[in-house]
């Protein structure tokens, strides 16, 4: 499956890149929320999510990269997020937070850095429905892909295998059409994708390229 990240989309033009996900049929729509504090940039926050709602029923993918997301679930929420991760060391109390996120009826996922360990999956695995293997740094597109994190999509992927649960794997940074099929044949369901997408001339065509390389 493939998540676009809106995050390099146009903005002055973002009907024309919703339109091009919307014809193209991607899995999610991946959406970077940044508060210059958890990560060293900032994006936009709900108010512009519940715009984005209007141009597609496509499910939103709603990555958040900002300190105590629990103070916002209900606000994204409310804005059309169907599925949100959280980075375990943003919030207070892990499992309360992915608990309130559930609450509401839709999908909760944890996130794990580059230089962070899958230890956490151990206690959490139970209570999410997604595992979010970043392979850059959060807080910007357009990074180099960190070789290291195929590793970790593997232990995850047998982790998550041997365990019974029901857990998607998605991997987010620095995924492009020449290291995409590693990724996924490291065990990732689904891969995030920004910069090499929107920062093309024709994302159509690229988002068709993947859609064939991973099918
Ligand atoms: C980084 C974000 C990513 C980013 C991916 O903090 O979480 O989702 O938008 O962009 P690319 O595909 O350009 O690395
Ligand atoms: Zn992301």
């Amino acid at each position: 499956m493939i998540s676009p990240s809106i995050l390099s989309a146009d903005f002055t033009n973002i009907r024309r890149d919703f339109d091009i996900m919307n014809e193209t049929k991607v899995d999610f729509v991946h959406v970077d929320i940044m508060d210059g504090n958890y990560v060293p940039n900032i994006s936009f926050g709900p108010g512009i999510v519940s715009q984005l709602r209007k141009l597609t029923s496509i499910d939103f993918d709603v990555h958040l990269m900002i300190e105590k997301p629990e103070n916002y679930i209900e606000d994204f929420v409310k804005a059309g997020a169907n599925l949100i991760t959280v980075h375990p060391n943003s919030t207070t109390h892990l499992n309360r937070t992915l608990n309130l996120i559930k609450s509401f009826g839709i999908k909760a996922g944890i996130v794990i850095n580059p230089a962070e360990n899958l230890d956490i999956l151990k206690y959490t695995l139970s209570d999410i429905n997604l595992l979010l293997i970043m392979s850059v740094n959060p807080g910007f597109g357009g990074q180099s892909f960190i070789s290291s994190s195929l590793k970790k999509i593997r232990e995850a992927r047998e982790i998550i295998d041997n365990s019974g649960y029901n857990c998607l794997i998605e991997a987010d940074g620095g995924i492009k059409l020449d290291n995409a099929l590693e990724v996924y044949n490291a065990g990732a369901d689904i891969l995030v994708v920004g910069s090499a997408i929107f920062g093309k001339e024709d994302p159509t065509s690229e988002i068709l390229k993947f859609k064939e390389l991973l099918k």
